[in-house]
């Protein structure tokens, strides 16, 4: 149980805090930006509510806040539960598709969001993987290859945490067919959904009227706010019953004042506060991986997400270079092997503050040729 006492990244990042020399953090997928107006102003308000509204809120959310998310995704408020972040959205469609589907196995794509593969063995489970393309995309005769009867969920990420692919509408549309051929639940998690580089290159698996489809997000990235915990669910009308029943057991209720900010600031916060932070990571992206390319690094520009994966020649992602790279180059990521073995050689850099282009002009001072 190591991984769940100490995380990598915890590790990591306090290696780093006291290392001899100034070091950039890119360890961890923290948003370093404003969270929007309305959310600051919302918890103002609250601490000065009533006592009654300090009390339990609707097990599966606030009434408001799921319909307001229900709008948006124009679907049905029913399939709305709201959740402890997207990670539990996670959970309950992971262990609930395990039930009501059978079978012992949950595919999902290399390299691979670990907390993924973690939480497949904490539930008793089989993880099966499927390589990425180089480019951070999934090919869909690959996933048929290691599904089958046994599948009961097939979980991915798009824009994708590690690799920054992005899956389009052919890619989204063959897996929910392959989820429907295995009877399996294709779980879609589109937690960075609002950090898209290529306009035309995200597709949302909503897009698609299936039992086969549950859809996962959270506020946590899009408003900067991983600390509040407030994501949710999408969930076919067949498992909402038994979604719901987990999750209050689990949790008795998400938190009031984060789900009431989250609720003002997704009413009032305008469409440019969202683009503004996505230009800007654009431009990070951009600079650093022009730095990548003068440090003579393999890598693949992402089209989503907040995550450049690159790999250096003869120096590749354990944790012992990731301390090196800490030591010597002044930059922390994360070793390709958290990720899985397909990524053993690769390192994961965040791109997460306000010094990206700095740490890449260490990078390719430290790798230059
Ligand atoms: C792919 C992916 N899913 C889920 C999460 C967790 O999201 P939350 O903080 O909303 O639980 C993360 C966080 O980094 C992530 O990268």
């Amino acid at each position: 149980m190591d991984d769940y006492e100490r995380p990598l990244f915890f590790h990591l990042m306090k290696y780093a805090a006291e290392a001899d020399r100034d070091v950039v953090d890119m360890v961890s997928g923290n948003p370093d930006w404003e969270p929007p107006e309305a959310l600051r102003t919302g918890l103002k308000t609250y601490a000065d509510g009533t006592p009654d509204e300090f009390q339990y809120p609707p097990s599966d959310g606030l009434v408001e806040l799921r319909a307001e998310i229900a709008q948006r995704h124009d679907v049905d408020v029913e399939r709305v539960v709201v959740t402890n972040g997207a990670g539990e959205a996670n959970y309950l469609a992971m262990a609930t598709a395990l039930e009501a589907f059978g079978g012992d196995k949950i595919a999902m794509a290399t390299p691979v969001y670990p907390y993924y593969h973690k939480r497949t063995e904490m539930l008793d489970a089989t993880a099966t993987f499927v390589p990425s393309e180089p480019d951070g995309t999934l090919d869909s005769d690959a996933v048929r290859e290691v599904v089958s009867e046994d599948t009961a969920a097939i979980v991915i990420n798009s824009p994708n945490n590690p690799t920054g692919g992005v899956y389009g509408r052919e890619t989204k549309r063959d897996l929910v067919a392959i989820a429907e051929e295995c009877d399996a639940l294709l779980v879609s998690d589109e937690v960075y959904d609002r950090f898209v580089y290529d306009e035309e290159a995200f597709e949302t698996a909503l897009g698609f009227d299936s039992a086969n489809v549950a859809v996962t997000n959270a506020f946590s990235k899009s408003m900067a706010i991983t600390g509040f915990r407030v994501g949710y669910g999408i969930y076919p009308d067949h498992l909402t019953d038994a979604i719901r029943t987990r999750h209050m057991l689990v949790n008795v209720a998400g938190s009031r004042p984060a789900q009431r900010a989250v609720l003002d600031a997704l009413r009032e916060t305008p469409e440019s506060y969202y683009e503004r932070n996505r230009q800007l990571l654009d431009e990070r992206i951009e600079a650093f991986c022009a730095a990548l390319d003068r440090a003579g690094a393999e890598y693949a520009r992402p089209r989503g997400g907040f995550y450049v994966m690159a790999r250096f020649d003869g120096h590749p992602g354990t944790l012992d270079n990731t301390e090196r790279l800490i030591d010597e180059a002044g930059v922390a990521g994360m070793p390709g092997d958290a990720f899985g073995d397909s990524h053993a050689e690769w390192f994961r850099f965040a791109v997460v503050t306000p010094r990206a282009e700095e740490a890449a002009e260490r990078l390719a001072a430290h790798f230059g040729r």
